[in-house]
């Protein structure tokens, strides 16, 4: 685990998510922002990276983390998608290459949503939620090739399987 950056980097983006008692989530939120900008500003360097890939899936692939956060890198096929779903935790995301696909939805009851927008992200896009939300999204990659994002989780990838938190299906749209 964690072999796909090299100790210095990685010691490099957790020290810049520092998560140290007293860190505002604000002021977590724009050192994930840095630490993304930072990544997606060198696609070459995480294109080499001997990244996990599944045909028409997506794969994720451990960065960097600690207890407190986790740096991922998503291997987007052609054709891949997420289910409907929030997080327990932060989200933040960049995209390194390609074009991600991200579908809104507003809960209705416990466990079905309805779509209220849809964006595409392209390369070079940044972004942040935090568990409050409104955070229900689906991702998927309906380009022609690869896409690969960075994911940084407010969560320890040793204590949580992931950052879903409820997984919804969707109604109309
Ligand atoms: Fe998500």
């Amino acid at each position: 685990m964690q072999g796909y950056l090299n100790e210095e980097r990685r010691g490099a983006v957790l020290r810049s998510l520092r998560t140290d008692e007293g860190t505002l989530s604000r002021d977590y939120l724009a050192a994930a922002r840095t630490v993304l900008r930072e990544l997606v500003a060198m696609p070459d360097l995480v294109q080499r990276l001997p990244l996990e890939r599944k045909p028409a899936g997506y794969t994720r692939n451990l960065l960097a983390g600690n207890d407190a956060v986790s740096v991922w890198a998503i291997v987007w096929a052609q054709g891949a998608t997420t289910c409907i779903h929030d997080h327990h935790c932060s989200c933040c995301f960049g995209v390194v290459s390609g074009t991600v696909t991200e579908t809104w939805y507003r809960a209705i009851d416990a466990t079905r949503a309805v779509p209220t927008e849809e964006q595409e992200r392209q390369a070079g896009y940044v972004a942040c939620m935090l568990p409050s939300g409104p955070n229900i999204h689906r991702m998927r990659n309906l380009g022609a090739g690869d896409a690969i994002s960075i994911h940084i989780y407010g969560f320890d990838h040793e204590a949580h399987a992931s950052s879903i938190e409820t997984q919804y299906t969707a109604v109309g749209g």
